[in-house]
């Protein structure tokens, strides 16, 4: 049997009742057995960037958080729009990804729980394809949950599973994975 596909979500809410999170986690609940999705709960905690403590400085919790990015077949991309721009806390963990050999060519989607927030999508699809990550256009998933209550987040969602919305995005970039994905033991397979 195959290496099921390992996908590492980064929510760019700290919010307990986020919506990006509402998002991630729909597709972490709703993903097939062949496709783990974790939500890194790290991103909070991350120190502020600085070049300074790059290297042989890096604080642990980085190195953590960079080990986990190489592990995975992909990366997945909730955040809500502040102030025009993307929140904080994400741009800090992608920044200490920037001069690092982690993110190059990993493929990447983006999920966005709100209709707006447009500015945000587009300063996020910039830094990603900056960094080399490897953007799946065609896997971006976009669900409303602005301003709906608790039970209404969990009707919109449990409809966009059933529509097949949700999983589509996903199916399309797993598919996109698997085109390019680097089987480390495939010798082993022939
Ligand atoms: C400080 C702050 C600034 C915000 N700025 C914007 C904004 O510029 N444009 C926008 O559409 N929404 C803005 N919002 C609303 C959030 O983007 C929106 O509520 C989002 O869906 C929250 O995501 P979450 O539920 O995952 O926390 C802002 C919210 C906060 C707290």
């Amino acid at each position: 049997m195959e290496k099921p596909l390992v996908l590492y979500a980064l929510c760019g809410s700290q919010r307990k009742a986020s919506t990006n999170r509402r998002l991630l986690e729909a597709l972490r609940d709703n993903a097939p057995v062949a496709v783990c999705v974790e939500i890194c709960e790290m991103i909070g905690e991350l120190p502020i960037f600085n070049p300074d403590r790059e290297g042989e400085n890096t604080p642990a919790l980085v190195e953590e958080f960079a080990a986990k990015v190489r592990a995975c077949d992909g990366i997945i991309v909730a955040c809500p729009e502040y102030a025009h721009g993307l929140p904080g806390g994400l741009k800090n963990a992608l920044d200490w990804l920037v001069s690092r050999d982690e993110v190059p060519f990993k493929p990447v989607m983006i999920a966005h729980a709100s209709h707006r927030g447009d500015f945000a999508l587009e300063q996020l699809t910039e830094v990603l394809k900056t960094m080399s990550f490897d953007v799946v256009n065609d896997a971006v998933l976009r669900i409303s949950l602005l301003g709906k209550s608790e039970d209404a987040q969990a009707s919109v969602l449990a409809e966009s599973v059933e529509n097949r919305r949700l999983l589509s995005a996903l199916a399309k970039f797993c598919a996109a994975i698997n085109r390019t994905r680097i089987w480390p033991d495939r010798s082993s397979h022939w």
